[in-house]
């Protein structure tokens, strides 16, 4: 089958493009800044705020699902709002029209924790009142419910998950749930980190291989078995310095301290502690793999690797 991406070169992109290949897709990968095409995998640039390019490229490509990543997270969007409304909001708009005029058969959403807002009950169903404090938040939240309407009255397949701070061997760009990997990488490559999140700091994370399986998992299911749109998907829920320790137990003398940083540390806060993801196991089977310890140990030779590698992998 043909899949389009969106926003193909950031975190998720570049594990989803490996396993969609794995299981024989032909990939459209697109991004402000495109690589060099493989015979798999054909680049192209492209900038969701710009309608008339994604309406171009989706009529050129004619891709039967569209993978829809492009997006400013939540502490870019906090010092920049304007750009995070434009390739956020904007950006979902002229993918989801261009999507349904040009016959695209279903439109996979990232959306996330940062959909909720203080005050959360813990752990935190997927129907509660989204009160988010980001303009990442506002976005995603907006972003679902453009989800649900195309869904019901557009004739267009959306489904998305709400990701927990997705954790991988690849850095992330401007998310307040970074912490949580720098601390393996930085504790790889240097041996030490100062996290900008206090030590008590609990919000619901996942390792990417889940995540990745995840959205596939949610795409092919059957659409007489769903009840909604967008799911919230839980992996586990450790403490900053629960996280600390498990690094600590694969990278022996590493050492973590802590500052916080008073605006990611607030929009942290903010967040759900843990998701109730009892939507997603009952509707199409979901269940994580991974806890925190079995990512730790699969991530650090990952991340040993691509370091002798050259990956420069600096924040
Ligand atoms: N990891 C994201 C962020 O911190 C949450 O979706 O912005």
């Amino acid at each position: 089958m043909k899949i389009l991406m969106t926003g193909a070169g950031g975190q998720i992109g570049s594990d989803l493009i490996t396993a969609l290949v794995a299981q024989g897709h032909s990939i459209v990968a697109t991004d402000l800044k495109p690589r060099p095409s493989t015979p798999e995998v054909a680049w192209r640039g492209l900038d969701v705020v710009d309608g008339a390019a994604v309406d171009r490229i989706i009529a050129e490509e004619a891709p039967e699902v569209v993978y829809h990543l492009a997006a400013i997270l939540s502490a870019t969007g906090e010092k920049n709002p304007a750009l995070a409304y434009a390739v956020n909001q904007t950006g979902t708009w002229n993918v989801l029209e261009a999507c349904r005029t040009r016959g695209v058969r279903q439109l996979m959403f990232c959306s996330s924790i940062a959909v909720y807002g203080p005050g959360l009950p813990d752990p935190t169903p997927d129907d509660v009142g989204l009160r988010p404090t980001t303009m990442y938040g506002v976005t995603k939240a907006a972003g679902e419910m453009l989800c649900e309407y195309y869904r019901a009255k557009r004739g267009l397949d959306c489904r998305g998950v709400r990701f927990p701070g997705l954790i991988s061997a690849s850095l992330p760009g401007g998310g307040s749930t970074d912490y949580a990997l720098f601390m393996y990488v930085d504790g790889v490559r240097v041996g030490s980190y100062q996290a900008f999140a206090r030590p008590d700091t609990r919000v619901p994370l996942m390792y990417m291989p889940d995540g990745v399986r995840g959205l596939l998992e949610l795409a092919a299911a059957p659409a007489d078995k769903l009840t909604r749109a967008i799911y919230n998907i839980a992996g586990f829920s450790p403490r900053a310095d629960e996280i600390a320790a498990s690094v600590g137990r694969a990278v022996p003398g590493v050492t973590i301290t802590y500052q916080p940083d008073p605006l990611r540390q607030g929009i942290l806060d903010s967040w759900p502690r843990a998701l109730d993801d009892t939507c997603a196991r009952a509707d199409w089977g979901w269940a994580p793999r991974y806890t925190l310890d079995q990512m730790t140990v699969d991530l650090v030779p990952k991340i040993r690797e691509l370091l002798s590698g050259g990956a420069k992998l600096t924040h």
